[in-house]
């Protein structure tokens, strides 16, 4: 058994500790805003926070993170308005969408420990991948959330 408490819900589940977290919390707890992207930790499209930390869930096993705290998309606020996606709104940052779950949880962990960046900051501490090329857009709207989050 494992346990893990996931957006404020505990969950003992039965399965083996060598599951990627990306497929529990997709195909067991059907949280499918968390993406398969690369599978080999490369894109961040799988990006969800564990015990706070940003982590890529489809190389993490879930026995190693038996126990823990985790936040996907789905539960980074209840209303959707949490700073980072109302600026993520402002700035219209999507373009098909599929990274950008991956890219806002990147960005609130980001944050936390680099709360005014620079643009140089945002490049070294966001390395996850847009195929869509919306880095202008996202630095853009790393800005203005960290201009929210100052009040
Ligand atoms: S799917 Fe996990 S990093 Fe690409
Ligand atoms: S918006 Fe299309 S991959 Fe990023």
């Amino acid at each position: 058994m494992v346990a893990i408490t996931v957006n404020s819900t505990a969950h003992q589940l039965d399965i083996e500790p060598e599951t990627p977290l990306l497929w529990v919390l997709r195909d067991e707890l059907g949280l499918t805003g968390t993406k398969f992207g690369c599978g080999i930790a490369q894109c961040g499209a799988c990006t969800v926070h564990v015990n706070g930390a940003a982590i890529r869930s489809c190389q993490t096993q879930v026995g190693d993170v038996d126990g823990a705290t985790i936040t996907t998309i789905e539960g980074l606020s209840a209303d959707g308005k949490h700073p980072v996606q109302q600026a993520w709104l402002a700035e219209d940052v999507p373009q098909c969408g599929y990274c950008q779950s991956g890219q806002i949880m990147a960005a609130v962990a980001f944050l936390k420990d680099t709360p005014a960046p620079t643009d140089a900051d945002i490049d070294n501490g966001i390395t996850n991948i847009c195929r869509c090329g919306t880095y202008p857009r996202i630095r853009a709207a790393i800005h203005r959330a960290a201009e929210l989050m100052k009040g």
